[in-house]
């Protein structure tokens, strides 16, 4: 089937079977690489991508059911002015590891901050609970979308996400994965190793 999809504000047509996931065609026919595929199977939101703004996981909707609907990959999110901002802030806290979870991350970061802008740390939490990082940069993730929103980045657990952030990074590698990380690493390295990078852009 043809199909013609709206993505990062061009048109593009493309071929593909029905069922075909988002992700794969952004990825395998688009050439946009900078949406990760890690677990194919909705657990992990390195797929994450914009759907008509809202935060939606590539391996999980097929290229028919996207339709008519703007999809804006990390690849155009930086043309936004709330994702330039996210984009920044990641880039001045140092966010990134591995960054296999980072396209995804920021995507999410980016739908929560434009229709939030003064998010609390549980607003916080509940948009980015799908995002899985096994380096567990979270410290550094909330850290950074306070700072894209131009709040102060005390985080309410008690800890200043500045120096959790270096703590954590001075202590690796014991500090830096949690047990839902570390079971995720395990799953997407076995999986999906070579599609990740470290690109944010
Ligand atoms: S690759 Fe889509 S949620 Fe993990
Ligand atoms: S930086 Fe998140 S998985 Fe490595």
């Amino acid at each position: 089937m043809k199909y013609s999809i709206h993505v990062n504000g061009a048109i593009k047509r493309v071929e593909a079977d029905a069922d075909t996931p988002l992700l794969w065609v952004l990825r395998d026919t688009l050439n946009l690489k900078g949406t990760k595929f890690a677990c194919g199977a909705g657990m992990c939101g390195a797929c994450t991508v914009h759907l008509n703004g809202a935060a939606t996981r590539s391996c999980l909707i097929s290229i028919a059911n996207v339709g008519s609907g703007v999809v804006t990959t990390i690849e155009g999110i930086g043309d936004t002015p709330v994702g330039k901002k996210v984009q920044q802030a990641w880039l001045d806290i140092d966010v990134v590891q591995c960054g296999c979870c980072q396209a995804g991350q920021i995507m999410s970061a980016a739908a929560l901050l434009a229709t939030n802008t003064n998010p609390s740390d549980a607003n916080i939490d509940h948009a980015m609970a799908g995002n899985i990082c096994r380096c567990a940069t979270y410290p550094r993730i909330r850290a950074a979308i306070k700072l894209a929103a131009g709040l102060p980045m005390i985080d309410a657990r008690g800890a200043d996400a500045r120096s959790t952030s270096r703590s954590l990074r001075q202590s690796r590698p014991a500090a830096a994965l949690s047990m839902s990380g570390a079971l995720f690493c395990v799953q997407a390295r076995r999986s999906a190793a070579a599609y990740c990078s470290t690109d944010i852009t």
